[in-house]
């Protein structure tokens, strides 16, 4: 064991293929200064290592001492063979017991191969496919030395504004806990062979329920809300074998997660079972000082590492405070021994032991980098999470025969990664112009107009140089300039491919906003084509839900495309071109106006909803309907499929036994096409009022042209339970609706009754 400890010694012999025995790893911890086990505790940014730092976050001076620096157990967004290798070299060189550090990172939907955002991967109904997605960021990311993803985010998300909606799965805990699974498995599956990372979970909990959309803001939720509606994802990511989790930046309820010890502890650790490492958000244990949950340092590093904290990420709390909380005995070593003991026993498992690079190789970033495979991967992941939301006279797909041009500032954009592709390159990503020109090589095309005009707004957005702000502003008369070429050459055209939506930093972290409706300068370009009267064929290349009432009627078809990541220009042009079906359906319902925020499909019943009856004195706004425009669950294809006898095999069932549902779906069109049947509950009466909808399950499924297909679903009595206002799961008899089809309209109800 001695040899071990021994400097430059256990870390550097060769073809050592034993972890430690758990034994080992208890000696190790034994014999750690305190100063040492603290340091495990500590995270820091690559700048502190002579590495850029990429992370997001407020930059401010930490003051944390040389000491800790040294000794610190991780670090975050440091990344690439050399550079890892150089920090873990000098960091183990240094420490007294030689222990490799962690290399965290955000791998929030692919590393160097970028697939959608996802929001669009729930949108592809898809999990299988995203479990391949997530194995292959993986793949990739441990190449470089990445060890653990931030990663998923499986946040529940009903609010557009709130800019995160990009990384989250949308507004159903149903489906985002799916999702959570297939991510978790795909991120992990390859962790032996060195090729997976660790799944960090995020942001627990209930982040994406901050009021009013605004980042950062509180969170207040009924128990039941929580249990129903917020929870059950990061519930799925433990029972997938998750070993991080991450929590939020928000208080819920009054308390900071980053020290909700009845969140962390109670539910998390005891309820759940979760054995793993939990680490704060960026700087989150220092801010519960600004949230006024705690005085002062050392104050924040006893509520946080109490509640269950293990890891400080990029702030001096544990560095500051905890040292004095053991020697003045508030804290007990203890405490701070079982933080570490599960940061010793992660490195172990992952073999950082015996190998501190763990799967990353000059080698294997030469060989596994953006591949051929990834990349086909990464567009056959775009091509199933674009939504079709409308397509008048059957304006998609495009015959090559037809005279295009491609208009917009997005029409010959690399941008199509969105915020947290913070490892990629636009260099490596398709434009729509050249996923388009494959199709027709000669395809005139123009800008039209800045994605924004509005130089206050883009300094606001905190990412752009002055620079680069003026190199995106067009002067006026380059504007001008711009529409008139794009309406010359439009003119000579029968159909204007037109591609328009949010700047990268529009979404994302700290991208809350207010006006979810496109801005100005491009409505105007929208109102100067149409009253051309050519076939318009929109593409919305965005990070949210975005309010389109006061354009749909002016365009034939929107594409709705997302951040659609390194393959997207030629996803999109397979899609435009009917190389593909387009069989994405919505996760997130949308605002006919910003103002209808917070809106999603599951919500309650009121007393009066709003077509109850005529007149004013009903749930409604009075100058707009309450109804999204498209509704969770929403999404054309080319052709139509038809749903029939919705039925079940009985009416009366009990709590052990199931019931069985069929209905019948027909392909009348002349496409091959791929259906999302989705199937929902309503519990018609309980103790706790229930949604309106709920969905329970789905089956993504291929119909032939003209092909009849009978769809079974079996339903449990576990589905139909609820959470009441203790937080406590009920099964309650009673009468449900059972209600299926597509695009959250075309629906058919029966109804079951459970005894
Ligand atoms: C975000 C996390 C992210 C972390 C590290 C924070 O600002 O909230 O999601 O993982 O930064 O970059």
């Amino acid at each position: 064991m001695q040899q071990f400890y021994q400097k430059n010694d256990y870390y550097k012999v060769e073809g050592r293929k034993q972890t430690l025995k758990e034994e080992q790893l208890c000696s190790l911890l034994s014999s750690m200064s305190l100063k040492e086990k603290i340091g495990q505790l500590i995270q820091l940014s690559g700048d502190f290592f002579s590495t850029a730092n990429l992370s997001i976050g407020p930059i401010k001076k930490l003051g944390i001492s040389p000491e800790f620096v040294k000794l610190a157990g991780s670090t975050l967004n440091v990344v690439g063979f050399e550079n890892i290798k150089r920090v873990q070299d000098k960091q183990m060189e240094v420490q007294p017991h030689h222990i490799p550090m962690l290399f965290m990172s955000d791998v929030i939907y692919g590393y160097k191969t970028i697939f959608p955002i996802p929001l669009g991967f729930s949108s592809s109904w898809n999990p299988d496919l995203v479990e391949k997605a997530f194995e292959c960021a993986a793949d990739e990311a441990s190449a470089s030395g990445v060890q653990v993803a931030f990663a998923p985010m499986i946040d529940v998300v009903r609010d557009a504004r709130w800019g995160r909606v990009l990384e989250s799965l949308g507004e159903d805990p149903f489906l985002t806990s799916i999702f959570a699974k297939s991510m978790v498995e795909g991120l992990q599956k390859n962790l032996p062979c060195k090729k997976g990372l660790v799944a960090c979970f995020k942001h627990f909990a209930a982040y994406g329920a901050v009021e009013g959309g605004r980042e950062y803001n509180s969170v207040d939720l009924s128990l039941s809300n929580l249990f129903q509606n917020y929870l059950p994802p990061y519930k799925a990511a433990v029972e997938s074998g998750a070993k991080m989790a991450m929590t939020s930046l928000t208080t819920l309820n009054g308390v900071p997660s980053t020290a909700d010890k009845w969140l962390l502890t109670d539910i998390l650790r005891k309820k759940w079972g979760f054995n793993g490492v939990i680490i704060s958000d960026y700087a989150s244990i220092q801010e519960i000082i600004k949230h006024g949950f705690a005085e002062d340092n050392e104050d924040a590093a006893f509520k946080s590492l109490s509640a269950g904290v293990d890891i400080d990420m990029k702030s001096p709390v544990y560095a500051s405070g905890l040292e004095k909380l053991i020697t003045n005995r508030k804290l007990d070593i203890k405490k701070v021994d079982s933080a570490v003991f599960r940061v010793l026993r992660l490195k172990n498992d992952l073999g950082l032991f015996e190998n501190p690079y763990f799967g990353a190789s000059t080698t294997r970033e030469k060989t596994s980098l953006l591949t051929p495979q990834k990349r086909e991967l990464s567009r056959s992941l775009a091509e199933e999470s674009m939504v079709l939301l409308k397509n008048e006279n059957n304006a998609l797909p495009l015959n090559n025969k037809e005279k295009m041009v491609l208009i917009g500032p997005y029409a010959d954009n690399h941008a199509l990664n969105g915020m947290w592709a913070i490892h990629s390159s636009k260099k490596d990503t398709i434009s729509i112009h050249q996923g388009i020109k494959r199709f027709v090589a000669d395809i005139p095309t123009e800008k039209g107009t800045d994605l924004r005009r509005d130089s206050k707004f883009l300094e606001n957005l905190g990412f752009l140089s002055e620079q680069e702000i003026k190199n995106m502003v067009s002067s006026e008369e380059e504007n001008r300039n711009n529409l008139m070429k794009a309406i010359k050459i439009s003119q000579k055209a029968d159909t204007i491919i037109l591609a328009l939506g949010e700047e990268t930093y529009e979404a994302g972290e700290a991208g809350s906003k207010t006006k979810l409706e496109l801005p100005k300068n491009q409505i105007h370009l929208i109102d100067e084509l149409s009253k051309l009267r050519k076939k318009i064929i929109l593409i919305i290349i965005a990070g949210r839900p975005l309010a389109l009432e006061n354009i749909i009627d002016k365009v034939d078809a929107i594409l709705y495309c997302w951040f659609p990541g390194s393959e997207g220009g030629n996803a999109i042009a397979n899609i435009l071109f009917g190389f593909k079906n387009p069989s994405g359906r919505l996760t997130m319902s949308y605002p006919r106006v910003s103002a209808q925020e917070p809106l999603y499909y599951n919500h309650l019943s009121t007393g009066r909803p709003q077509n109850s009856s005529k007149g004013r004195f009903v749930s409604k706004y009075i100058d707009s309907p309450a109804d999204p425009l498209y509704p969770f669950g929403y999404g054309l294809s080319y052709g139509f499929v038809n749903y029939t006898e919705l039925k079940t095999d009985k009416y009366v069932f009990t709590k052990d036994s199931t019931i069985n549902v069929t209905v019948k779906l027909k392909n009348n069109s002349d496409f091959d096409t791929t259906e999302v049947v989705q199937l929902y509950i309503h519990d018609k009466v309980a103790e706790v009022v229930q949604p309106v909808q709920r969905l329970i399950d789905f089956k993504k499924v291929k119909l032939k042209r003209g092909q009849e297909l009978t769809i079974h679903f079996n339903i449990s009595s576990s589905q139909l339970t609820f959470f009441d206002n203790r937080g406590n799961e009920k099964l309650e008899p009673g009468v449900f609706d059972i209600i299926c089809g597509t695009n959250g309209k075309q629906l058919l109800t029966t109804t079951i009754r459970l005894k």
